[in-house]
This record gives C-alpha cells, sequence and structure tokens, in this order.
C-alpha cells in the first residue's frame, strides 16, 4: 500500500471521561470488535483505585499496566485504528493533556446517570480549544438515568459542545429496549450480555411502519416516533465538515459493559473520524502527506526495572514516513539519532517495526535523550505547539537528605521533571529547589522512586504559594525592572524561563497592577 493511503486508513483517538463512566470497558469492547483481544477482561483498568492511593506497589503495578496499555492499535474494516490511552485520576490529569496533543479525535464517555462530571468538563475544554473532532458516548443505557433530552441539553451547556444525536435510546432502565441508529436508519434491540445477533436488528426506514409496534410494544414505538420527530426538527442533518472542525458532536448511546450501542458507534466513527490532521509547530503547518518525516514526544514512560534505567518515550509521527535504523535530526539536542528497535503497540503486545506513517505511535528505547515536546526531523528544524505546562497546584521546596548522593538526586528529579512528573523551578535568589505538582500523589511517588531508581533520598518542606506564572514582557526596561524588585519570588523553570510564583491570588493582582506591560501566565507551551 502506498504511504498516502496508509495515512488515510489511520484514525488516531483518545477516549476520555470521568473515572468510572466506562471508559476502560468501552475500549475493551473496540478491541474485541477489531480482533485485538479475545476475552473480556483483558485490559485492566489503569485507574488507581481510590483506597490505594498511598500504596506504592500499586503505583508501580499501575505504571506497569499504563505501559502495555498506553497505545493499543488494531485494524477494523480496513482502517487502523489507534487508541491512546489517558489515566483516569486526576493528579496525573497533565499527562492526559499532554497525550491529547497527540490524537486526531476524541470519543468522550458519559454516564447516563451521572451526566456530565468534571474530569470531562476539563478534558473537554482542552479539546475544544484545540478544535479536535469529538464524539459523545453515553453508556449505561441498562440503568436508570438522566432524560435523554436532558442531557443533551446538559452536555451542550456544560461541554460547550453543540450536539447532534446520531442514535436514540428507546426506554432506559429496566425498560431500556435498544438504540434506534439515526445515522443508518435502523432498530438495535437490546439483549442484556449477549451478544449483538442480526435478528436483533431492525432496518426500519419508515418510522410509521407497523413493523415498529410490534417489536417494541405500541407505547414505546409512539413514543420512539415522537422523539425522534422532536429531533429532526431540532438538530440540523449531520455534516461531516462541521463534526471535523469541531463544531459539532454526534452523539451515540448505549451499554458499554453489554456491548450494546458499541458497534454502530465505531462503524460511524471509521466512516467519519479524522485521518492524520495537520500540525502546527512554531515555523509553519506540516501536513500528513509530506515527503519527509517529522514527529514529536509527547510522553515518557520509565522502565519498571530499575537495574534498567531506560525508558520509553512515546512519538506521534507527524508527517512522511518513520524508518528503523535512519538517522533523524534531534532538534534540541541537535543531534543526529537513530533507532534499532522501535516498538509499535498492536494492542497489549509490543512488537518492533520497520516503518509507520502518520497517526502512528512508536516507542522509542531512551537512555535519557527525550525530554516531553522534543522532535525529531529529517534535518528540518521545526517544534511542534501545544504540548502545555500548567501551574501546579501545590509546591514544596525539596531538599536533600543525603549528601553523599547529591548527584543522583540530581540526575534523578531531571529526569523525572524531563518524564513530566512533576515540574521543577529553581528559585533565583538561592537556587532552592521546589516542585510542583496536580496533585497530591506525586510527591509520593517522585520521593519513591528517587530511592528505587537513583538511591537518593529526598524530603519535602512546606512552602506557601499559589500559582506558578510564566513571565513574558515585551519591554525590556519594563522586564528589569520587574526582575529587580520581585527577585525574591521569582525562579527558573527546567527550560530555563522565567516564573514568578505568587503567594496569593491578591499578591499576583498587586504585581499585575504594580507592572502592567508584564504578562503573567499560568501555562507554558513546551
Ligand atoms: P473507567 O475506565 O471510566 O474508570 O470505567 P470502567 O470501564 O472501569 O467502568 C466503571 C464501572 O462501570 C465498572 O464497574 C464497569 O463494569 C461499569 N460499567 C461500564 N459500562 C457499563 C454499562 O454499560 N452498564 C453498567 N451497568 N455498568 C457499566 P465496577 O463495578 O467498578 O468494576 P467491575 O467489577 O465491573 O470491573
Amino acid at each position: 500500500m502506498d504511504r498516502l493511503s496508509e495515512i488515510k486508513r489511520r484514525r488516531t483517538f483518545g477516549i476520555v471521561s470521568h473515572p468510572d463512566a466506562g471508559k476502560t470497558t468501552l475500549t475493551e469492547k473496540l478491541l474485541l470488535f477489531g480482533g485485538a483481544i479475545q476475552i473480556a477482561g483483558a485490559v485492566k483498568s489503569n485507574k488507581i483505585k481510590k483506597h490505594a492511593t498511598s500504596d506504592f506497589m500499586e503505583i508501580e503495578k499501575q505504571r506497569g499496566i499504563s505501559v502495555a496499555t498506553s497505545v493499543m492499535a488494531f485494524e477494523y474494516r480496513d482502517k487502523q485504528i489507534n487508541i491512546l490511552d489517558t489515566p483516569g485520576h486526576k493528579d496525573f490529569a497533565e499527562d492526559t493533556y499532554r497525550t491529547l496533543t497527540a490524537v486526531d479525535s476524541v470519543i468522550v464517555v458519559i454516564d447516563v446517570a451521572k451526566g456530565v462530571e468534571e474530569q470531562t468538563e476539563k478534558l473537554v475544554g482542552v479539546c475544544r480549544m484545540r478544535k479536535t473532532p469529538i464524539i459523545v458516548f453515553i453508556n449505561k443505557l441498562d440503568r436508570e438515568g438522566k432524560d435523554a433530552f436532558d442531557l443533551l441539553d446538559e452536555v451542550e451547556e456544560k461541554l460547550g459542545l453543540r450536539v447532534l444525536p446520531l442514535s436514540w435510546p428507546v426506554g432506559m432502565g429496566q425498560l431500556f429496549q435498544g438504540v434506534y441508529n439515526i445515522y443508518e436508519k435502523k432498530l438495535i434491540l437490546f439483549s442484556p450480555h449477549g451478544k449483538q445477533l442480526e435478528e436483533d436488528t431492525l432496518e426500519i426506514t419508515d418510522l410509521s411502519d407497523e413493523k415498529l409496534n410490534k417489536k417494541i410494544g405500541k407505547k414505546a414505538a409512539d413514543v420512539l416516533r415522537e422523539e425522534i420527530e422532536i429531533i429532526t426538527s431540532v438538530y440540523p442533518e449531520f455534516d461531516q465538515q462541521a463534526y471535523l472542525r469541531g463544531d459539532v458532536s454526534p452523539v451515540f448511546f448505549g451499554s458499554a459493559v453489554n456491548n450494546f450501542g458499541v458497534k454502530e458507534m465505531l462503524d460511524c466513527f471509521v466512516d467519519i473520524a479524522p485521518s492524520p490532521r495537520d500540525r502546527e509547530t512554531e515555523e509553519r503547518i506540516v501536513h500528513p502527506e509530506e515527503d519527509k518525516f517529522s514527529g514529536f514526544v509527547f510522553k515518557i514512560h520509565a522502565n519498571m526495572d530499575p537495574k534498567h534505567r531506560d525508558r520509553i518515550a512515546f512519538l506521534r509521527i507527524c508527517s512522511g514516513k518513520f524508518e528503523r535504523n535512519t538517522n533523524y535530526l534531534h532538534i534540541r539536542q541537535e543531534r543526529q539519532i537513530k533507532f534499532s528497535n522501535p516498538t509499535a503497540f498492536m494492542a497489549s503486545k509490543k512488537e518492533v517495526v520497520d516503518e509507520a506513517f502518520p497517526g502512528d505511535i512508536v516507542g522509542l528505547y531512551d537512555s535519557g535523550n527525550f525530554k516531553i515536546g522534543d522532535t525529531l526531523t529529517e534535518g528540518e528544524i521545526l517544534h511542534f505547539k501545544g504540548i502545555p505546562s500548567f501551574s501546579p497546584e501545590q509546591f514544596r521546596f525539596v531538599n536533600n537528605s543525603d549528601p553523599l548522593k547529591t548527584k543522583q538526586l540530581n540526575k534523578g528529579l531531571d529526569q523525572l521533571m524531563d518524564e513530566g512528573v512533576a515540574q521543577m523551578f529553581t528559585k533565583i535568589e538561592n537556587n532552592r529547589k521546589i516542585v510542583g505538582t496536580v496533585g497530591a500523589l506525586q510527591f509520593d511517588v517522585i520521593q519513591y522512586r528517587l530511592l528505587n531508581e537513583y538511591g537518593a533520598s529526598c524530603d519535602y518542606e512546606p512552602v506557601n504559594l499559589y500559582k506558578a506564572c510564566w513571565v513574558a514582557c515585551t519591554d525590556d526596561k519594563e522586564l528589569e525592572n520587574f526582575k529587580s524588585r520581585r527577585r525574591r519570588d521569582l525562579a527558573l523553570d527546567t527550560d530555563g524561563k522565567l516564573v514568578y510564583l505568587a503567594e496569593s491570588a491578591w499578591a499576583l493582582k498587586t504585581v499585575q497592577e504594580n507592572h502592567p506591560n508584564v504578562e503573567f501566565r499560568f501555562t507554558s507551551e513546551v
């Protein structure tokens, strides 16, 4: 197959949801359809169970699982599907944001009873900013939940999406009978925990057909007719271009655990979801069809085995063709680098690949060369945009508790920061290091991993900070004035960027008033 056909048949996407909405279950069903796994239960949830948040072995175990399930590739109807897994635990939200930079579209899973939850709002916000096409799957229809119309309103309101139902539930909970596939004009009847059979599908182009009454009962049939009429009068016709622009989000209903409504969504997904899209770099837009290879690292995963400290860098291919044993330019390090064992992730199995195409993710064994956001090309200087760092929420001074292991501590901290476990700021005034994280869990992870992987130990000291703000100012004089007046509160991040550490919202407001030409940002792009 030629390169352009390879690109066109790729679908690289992520599934996002609030924990427990059914992301793992849905992923598993998709893999079953793709023949990538044979039995249910093969995909382990990578969520860290609530009760185990301080159990280090659990963290280690989860890290192992999440390597295996970081990327799951399978073939379905001649398409190559790449699912990128995203951690559900909120303390790892940054990991998820970064993974979302490597997808071309997303599926959002919502629990019919719980509706739109906090984590979903945040993640969809990031997708909306980037105009990522979104499909919504409303899950757990076998349980009592919110009214379908109310839910659509809630999704529009809370997620800021314009929705368009492409399937519609017939009843819910005890009375759940199936879904009407508006996209294909078919009624699919529900049988719990069963496989959908051919005879469960009723092709029905005309809803007034008497056959409908026989299948689901007159009452349910009348309700369905009425609701579909409302939908067709309220919502516009499906327009694929509007979906691809991120302007409208198709909605499907189903029950992942019963494998119901999943195939309908998958079939529609492979038809409408985007193949690899253009990507922005600081220099120019990169098109996947270009001859020359380019890609960026969006995730780094440390090896579980402390004796082998190598890591896996996850590279998203953006253009051209990636080939094994070929020299590529590592832009940040300004040197050529080649890979003898790049791996692809077919479901939970890893295998060495000779070539890979835009949309694919390859794992590169790395002994410390990569940082999140690094770009590889055939020679052109490019820097992919859009890999964000957000201001941490929690901060602590980190102290070396074993002076004989200073070198190990520094190396360990640097490498953990490259992996994106947390962020580190070095105070300009006294060189003290402050670690900032999204959740408290990462502090434990850092301490544990420093000891186990680097033989270094650290302890923490509280520091009262509200936010880290990246500083920008076009007026050099004003910047120097600000720097000399606020020296005490300034630090450098690991890229050497200037950061103002605000003690409180009030302090930030005052500083902003005193230095109106200085910009304070809560995010930085790597
Ligand atoms: P997550 O990855 O989004 O966190 O969710 P996950 O798939 O782990 O699903 C969370 C729980 O919801 C699981 O139950 C799962 O079986 C259940 N679930 C998923 N889809 C459906 C559905 O369509 N209907 C119903 N009724 N339940 C569903 P659990 O008890 O937490 O775990 P398990 O013991 O079943 O594995």
